[in-house]
Parts: structure tokens; C-alpha cells; sequence
């Protein structure tokens, strides 16, 4: 098994290696692709150091799969490139996600839909993988009527760049900028660039990719996206108006019942998830669950993931081993 990682020297690219290493994913031979600029540097990967190479020289190589987190540009040329040549590309970037003939894959939720047919797969946005992976089983029990969701992203979504404007900004150093205001003691509610409906991309992409991966194109969804100070993961606040009755008792059982999600909610204990909670795992935590009394059928919950792990790298890896564990590659 031959892999590429394309973007190994970014944020994503960086915590992909971590988990392929850690998850001891099966492979023989690992391909570290990044810009012109980084050819020749090294990564570290099981303890050695690989040379990063170009990604002319990865096509050349023709590795079984590709996993792209180097920006919707470098995946919308290349990708095309990979797959023609029989490569399954993973593709972290938002170029392929609402592609009419790409699957948007949640392992947890439908990787049964690939088959060995499938040369490029999309990873969803992290936003949008960490709250589907909650809805998705009280969609199945209950439906969903309606989803408001606000985010409070981490940095680290942005890319290398963002996270040294905060620290530099903690720091007093002034440096290169990744928003167009302060981070740091600050929150900016604009997460990616405007479109014309006056949403941004990133709540877009939340609508958009949620509908997609539960196959509902009548869910009613509005979606809220805020960069805060915050390294180590996304939160989310969630109001949902489910199609049917419930019992907060059952909403808290079907939860503690999903693989990959952990419920954490004892307001007797101030027990809730954070991002210092999620930070380095791979679940998806819940908490505040609470019914919304103010409409039918409603209610409010908290959702907390690691951004860059199953956000991005995790999920992508999980990808990669369903296609191994079912020959598909
Ligand atoms: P480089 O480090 O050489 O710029 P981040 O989002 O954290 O900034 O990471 C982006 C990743 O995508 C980096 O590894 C970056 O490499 C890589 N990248 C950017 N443009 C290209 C490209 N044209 N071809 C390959 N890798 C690219």
C-alpha cells in the first residue's frame, strides 16, 4: 500500500500523519507531497524522516490512495489527475463536496455507499462532519424538521497561518494575517470569504453538506459560523425541532448508543464538553441537552469536537481504512 498525503507539511497534513501512525494504518510506503517550497524538507513519520516530494513526482509514483488537505485549488487540478490514473483520492477541500456524482462520506453514517467505482471521495467540512455525526441517529428516530446551529470555530480550521497570527498576537509580535481583524481577545463572525445571500461559504457549506450526507433535501437549516481564540477544537451550539415526540431520556440514550460520540451532561457537576475536552480525541462530545420549550418538538444541545482530528484527519483516515477493510482500493 502506497499513500499520499497531500499537504503533509500543514495543520491537517501534520495531524493525518499522527493518525495513520497511531491507528498503525497498512501501509508499505508513504508519499509526503506539499508546494515547490517544501520539496526537499523533511516530515517525521513512525520515527523517520521522509523527504517531501512534489506532486508531479506523487502522480508519478501512483500510489493506491491520495489524501488531500492542500486547499480547494491544488484538489480541483490534481485530483482529476490521481483518479484518471486509477488513485482513490480523499479530498479534504471543500472543490468536490456538492459534486452531483461524489460521495460525502461520514463513515459512521454512510460509507456503505462506496464502491471501488468511487475515485474521488469528499471529507465534509469539520463543522459539518462533527454536528451530523450527533443528528444523524435522532434523524433516523425522530426526523428532522429544522436544525439552527451557531459555531464557535478554533483556529486551527484556518491553517498554519491563523494559528501563528494568534499566538503571535499573544505574543505582541507583529506578523502576517490570516483574518482581516485581531483574533486574539476577540471573536469574528465571518468564517470563510461572503456569498451573495449574505451567509458565508462556511454556513453554506453547513446547509448544504448537512442535506447532502442525511439525503434530505427538506431539512430547514440556518447556520451561524464564529472564529474564537480557541486552538484546540469546534463547538457548537444546535437548536433541533425534530419531526417527532420525544423524551429527553431517550434523546440522551439514542446518544450514548452512537459510536464516535461521547455524551457528557451532569449540570449538577458542571460536567459539559469544551475544547480542552475534545482536544487530541477522535469523538464527537455532547452535552447541555435540554428540551426547548419555545416550539414543538424542540430542543438545545452542545456539540465539541477536535477540528483537525475527526474534523479532517481522522474522518479522511476512516475513509482509508473502510476502503482497505473492503478491497475497494
Ligand atoms: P507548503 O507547506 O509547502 O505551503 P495549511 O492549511 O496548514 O496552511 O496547509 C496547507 C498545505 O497544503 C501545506 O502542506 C502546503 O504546503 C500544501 N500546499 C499548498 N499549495 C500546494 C500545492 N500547489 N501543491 C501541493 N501542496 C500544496
Amino acid at each position: 500500500m502506497k499513500l499520499a498525503v497531500v499537504g503533509a507539511t500543514g495543520l491537517v497534513g501534520q495531524k493525518m500523519l499522527e493518525v495513520l501512525e497511531e491507528r498503525n494504518f497498512p501501509l508499505n510506503t508513504l508519499l509526503p507531497v506539499a508546494s515547490e517550497r517544501s520539496v526537499g524538507k523533511t516530515v517525521k513519520f513512525r520515527g523517520t524522516e521522509y523527504v517531501v516530494i512534489s506532486i508531479d513526482e506523487a502522480i508519478r509514483q501512483n500510489p493506491e490512495i491520495a489524501i488531500f488537505s492542500a486547499g480547494g485549488e491544488t484538489s480541483k487540478k490534481y485530483a482529476p489527475l490521481f483518479a484518471k490514473q486509477g488513485t482513490v483520492v480523499i479530498d479534504n477541500s471543500s472543490a468536490w463536496r456538492m459534486e452531483k456524482n461524489i460521495k460525502l462520506v461520514v463513515p459512521e453514517i454512510n460509507a456503505s455507499q462506496l464502491t471501488s467505482q468511487d475515485k474521488i471521495i469528499a471529507n465534509p467540512n469539520c463543522s459539518t462532519i462533527q454536528m451530523v455525526l450527533v443528528l444523524a441517529p435522532l434523524y433516523r428516530k425522530f426526523g428532522i424538521q429544522r436544525i439552527v446551529v451557531s459555531t464557535y470555530q478554533s483556529v486551527t480550521g484556518t491553517g498554519k497561518k491563523a494559528l501563528d497570527q494568534l499566538q503571535n498576537e499573544r505574543k505582541g509580535i507583529q506578523g502576517e494575517m490570516a483574518y482581516p481583524f485581531q483574533i486574539d481577545l476577540n471573536c469574528i463572525p465571518q468564517c470563510d470569504a461572503f456569498t451573495e445571500n449574505g451567509y458565508t461559504k462556511e454556513e453554506m457549506k453547513m446547509v448544504n453538506e448537512t442535506r447532502k450526507i442525511l439525503d434530505d433535501e427538506k431539512i430547514g437549516i440556518t447556520a451561524t459560523t464564529v472564529r474564537v481564540p480557541v486552538i484546540g477544537g469546534h463547538s457548537e451550539s444546535v437548536n433541533l425541532q425534530l419531526r417527532a415526540e420525544f423524551e429527553i431520556n431517550e434523546i440522551i440514550k439514542v446518544l450514548r448508543e452512537t459510536p464516535g460520540v461521547i455524551v457528557l451532561d451532569d449540570p449538577s457537576k458542571s460536567d459539559y464538553p469544551m475544547p480542552i475536552t475534545a482536544s487530541g480525541r477522535d469523538e464527537v462530545f455532547v452535552g447541555r441537552i435540554r428540551r426547548d420549550d419555545s416550539a414543538p418538538n424542540s430542543l438545545n444541545i452542545w456539540i465539541v469536537a477536535d477540528n483537525l482530528r475527526k474534523g479532517a484527519a481522522t474522518n479522511a483516515i476512516q475513509i482509508a481504512e473502510y476502503l482497505v477493510r473492503n478491497q475497494l482500493v
